[in-house]
C-alpha cells in the first residue's frame, strides 16, 4: 500500500493520529508513537504548523483485497507475532467488521454476515493457509484444516479454534465424526485445493456433515483469467499470463451440483474470484449437462454462459437475498461510522524484534 495524502493529523497524548489515504483508495486512521518515527515525527510536527486541518479532497472508495491483505500483515499480524494475543484478536475482529459495515465484497463478509445473520456457532474452513480468512471470522468454534498451514506465528488448539494439519479428505475421514458439533457444522468455507474433483469431493463431505440449516461457501467459482482457470496449478504457472491467481476450475463443482443436485440452492456471487453459495433447498433453476460436458467447459465457454451456467448473482442481490430470510439476525451492531486505529505498541524487547521483520514500521 502506497500513502497518497493526508487527511488528517492530530496530536493525541504522547500519540501523533494520521488519516491516511492510501492508493488503495482507502481512508486508514493511524495513531503512531513518535519515539519510533524520530525524522518522520518532526517533519509531521512542521506540516501540523503548515497545514492544520488540511483536507485532502479526495474520497475513493476503491477498496479491495490487497489492501486487507496489507492491513492484516502489516498492522494487526504483529500484535499475534509479539505474544499480544487479545490485541491480534480485538484489531481482526475489528478489521472484519469494518469490511461487513462499509458493505465490502468479499469471501469474509459473505461468511461472516451469514454467520451473524443466523446466529450460527461454528465454522469450518478448508484451506487456511496464512490465517487470514480463518482469523477474521468470529465465531465460537472453529476448526481449521490444511495440509501446509502457513500461519506466521505458529498456531496451537484453544477452545474456540482447533486446527488439523492435514488434508481435506483426511478430516472428514478420521476426524469430521468426532470432533464437529453433533447437530452439524453450521457453515463450511471450501477453499483447498482448486480443482474440479477435490472441490466436487469437499462439497459433498461438507453435506455429510452441515446443519440442516447450514451453508457451504466455496472460493474461486469465477475464475479471472484462463491460466487461473487451468485444472492444475503446474499447467497454470507456465502459461505466460499467469499471475499468480489460480482458481483452478472449482466452477465445474458449482455447474454439477446445478446439474446433478436438485435439492440444493447453488449461486455464486460474482466478486472476490466468484463466491458460491451452496445450501440444501429448492434450486433456482437447474441445468441439463453430461458429466463429458461438464469436463468439457472450458474458460472460454464458461465466459459465453457464466450468468446461466453459475447462478451468477451481483451483491445487492445477496444482500436482499440474506435479509429475505425470517431470521432474528444478531451480533452485528450497525455503526454508522467505524475508523480502525491501530496503536503500536509499547517499546520493548520483543516490539524491537517485530519491527525488525517489519521493515515500514521502522
Ligand atoms: C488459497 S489458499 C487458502 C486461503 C484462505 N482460505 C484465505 O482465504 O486466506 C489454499 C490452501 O489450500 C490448501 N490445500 C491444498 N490442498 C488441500 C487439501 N487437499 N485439503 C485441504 N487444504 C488443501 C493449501 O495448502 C493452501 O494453504
Amino acid at each position: 500500500m502506497r500513502v497518497l495524502g493526508i487527511k488528517r493529523i492530530e496530536f493525541s497524548g504522547n500519540e501523533i493520529v494520521l488519516d491516511i489515504i492510501s492508493d488503495e483508495g482507502s481512508e486508514i486512521s493511524l495513531k503512531i508513537n513518535p519515539l519510533f518515527f524520530p525524522a518522520f515525527a518532526a517533519t509531521i510536527y512542521k506540516a501540523v504548523e503548515n497545514f492544520k486541518n488540511f483536507y485532502f479532497s479526495l474520497n475513493i472508495k476503491n477498496y479491495n483485497e490487497i489492501l486487507f491483505q496489507d492491513i492484516y500483515r502489516n498492522f494487526i499480524l504483529p500484535y499475534k507475532l509479539m505474544g499480544f494475543e487479545e490485541d491480534f484478536r480485538k484489531k481482526i475482529k475489528e478489521l472484519v467488521y469494518f469490511q461487513v459495515q462499509n458493505n465490502f465484497q468479499n469471501r469474509v463478509v459473505v461468511v461472516q454476515s451469514i454467520i451473524d445473520k443466523f446466529n450460527f456457532k461454528s465454522y469450518l474452513e478448508i484451506g487456511v493457509e496464512t490465517g487470514f480468512s480463518f482469523f477474521q471470522i468470529q465465531a465460537q468454534k472453529k476448526f481449521a484444516v490444511d495440509p501446509n498451514f502457513k500461519i506466521s506465528g505458529g498456531f496451537k488448539d484453544s477452545e474456540n479454534e482447533r486446527f488439523f494439519q492435514m488434508t481435506s479428505d483426511d478430516f472428514f475421514e478420521r476426524f469430521a465424526e468426532k470432533v464437529l458439533p453433533g447437530e452439524g457444522v453450521d457453515i463450511v468455507f471450501i477453499d483447498g485445493l482448486h480443482t474440479f474433483e477435490q472441490s466436487l469431493k469437499d462439497v459433498q463431505n461438507s453435506l455429510k456433515f452441515l446443519s440442516p440449516r447450514g451453508f457451504i461457501v466455496m472460493h474461486d467459482c469465477l475464475p479471472h483469467n484462463f491460466p487461473s482457470s487451468l485444472p492444475s496449478l503446474e499447467e497454470a504457472v507456465k502459461h505466460p499470463d499467469f499471475d499468480g491467481g489460480w482458481s483452478g476450475d472449482v466452477y465445474k463443482t458449482i455447474i454439477y451440483l446445478r446439474t446433478f443436485f436438485k435439492d440444493l440452492f447453488v449461486a455464486v456471487l460474482n466478486c472476490d474470484h466468484g463466491v458460491g453459495i451452496i445450501k440444501r433447498g429448492e434450486p433456482e433453476n437447474t441445468l441439463n449437462l453430461t458429466l463429458d460436458e461438464i469436463r468439457n467447459i472450458d474458460f472460454f465457454k464458461l465466459m459465453e454462459r457464466k450468468e446461466e451456467l453459475l447462478n451468477l448473482k451481483s451483491w445487492e442481490w445477496f444482500s436482499n437475498w440474506l435479509s429475505f430470510f425470517d431470521v432474528q439476525s444478531s451480533i452485528i451492531s450497525h455503526t454508522l461510522f467505524f475508523k480502525i486505529h491501530f496503536v503500536i505498541p509499547p517499546v520493548g524487547d520483543r516490539t524491537e524484534n517485530a519491527i525488525k521483520s517489519f521493515p515500514h514500521l521502522r
